[in-house]
């Protein structure tokens, strides 16, 4: 068991940005990443539509057997994170929980920005754990439709990203947040950016570091840790790898080399078949 693979899914190249924090703190670790290059990006559709989409690319990182799964994407935790870990023989983590823990523990005004997709910002769900974890922590949250697919075309840095985020910060800024959640887990890669906007002040958080050491901690636990000194990392996606390939390599500081595309058919056989 211990010798299997680590599972990991985005709608496109944002996962990646926990998928580096995964290989660095657990280099033993054969991870496999999926990125859902045909559908992305997520946050602009439906509950059902996400859910449907994040439970087939799960199923498909369950038939490449794997021994943990991380779902790399906000929207997807959001609204398929419980149904997931309820099915799935094996553990499973999300990226909302990691993120809402160090944003409530670094801010000290207790009043947090979380920026995220329209579905994520929709499903109420940063506000809900936020408040649980602390009711008195004020939430200002907003909509970032655009970063995405700035991001997915490697425009990161661009005018246009520049132009965005001052649109979309506005608001946050004018709240005087002391902390800023990046609830999409492709903000990062914009990460100076949003600094630039927001100022050096504002303690901005993303839960790729967290995420992986609650990966490590459930290992651990569950005596699955690998032995190996150094894993493998196989990369899948499902349409064209050009752009995954160039993006994403940017994002991991290193060369993709090689990425397999998987058809749409495969994800309906192993729905219609498991
Ligand atoms: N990276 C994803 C997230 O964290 C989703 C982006 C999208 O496809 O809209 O929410």
């Amino acid at each position: 068991m211990r010798n299997l693979s680590i599972g990991i899914f985005d709608s496109g190249v944002g996962g990646l940005t926990v998928f580096k924090e995964i290989s660095s703190l657990l280099p033993g670790e054969n991870l496999i990443y999926l990125g859902d290059t045909a559908r992305v990006p997520y946050g602009g559709k439906s509950a059902q539509a996400i859910t449907r989409y994040a439970l087939e690319c799960a199923l498909f990182l369950l038939t490449k057997g794997i021994k943990l799964l991380v779902i790399a994407c906000n929207v997807s935790s959001a609204y398929a994170l419980p149904l997931i870990k309820r099915r799935f023989p094996i553990p499973v983590v999300g990226v909302i929980e990691p993120g809402v823990r160090e944003a409530a523990s670094v801010t000290r005004s207790k009043r947090v920005g979380v920026i995220g997709t329209k579905g994520t910002i929709r499903s109420g769900v940063y506000e809900n754990y936020l408040k649980r974890i602390d009711p008195e922590i004020v939430v200002i949250s907003k909509a970032c439709p655009l970063f995405v697919p700035i991001v997915e075309e490697g425009l990161e840095s661009d005018e246009i990203a520049y132009i965005m985020a001052e649109r979309y910060l506005k608001e946050i800024k004018e709240a005087d947040v002391d902390t800023l959640v990046l609830g999409c887990t492709h903000y990062p890669v914009l990460e100076n950016v949003i600094r630039s906007v927001m100022g050096s002040h504002v303690k901005i958080v993303h839960s790729g570091k967290e995420t992986a050491k609650v990966v490590k901690d459930l290992l651990e636990k569950e005596n699955l840790l690998s032995r190996r000194r150094k894993g493998e990392h196989r990369y899948f996606v499902t349409d064209l790898p050009e752009s995954f390939i160039e993006t994403g390599s940017r994002i991991l500081g290193r060369k993709i080399d090689s990425v397999k595309c998987v058809k749409q058919m495969d994800f309906r056989y192993i729905f219609f078949s498991s």
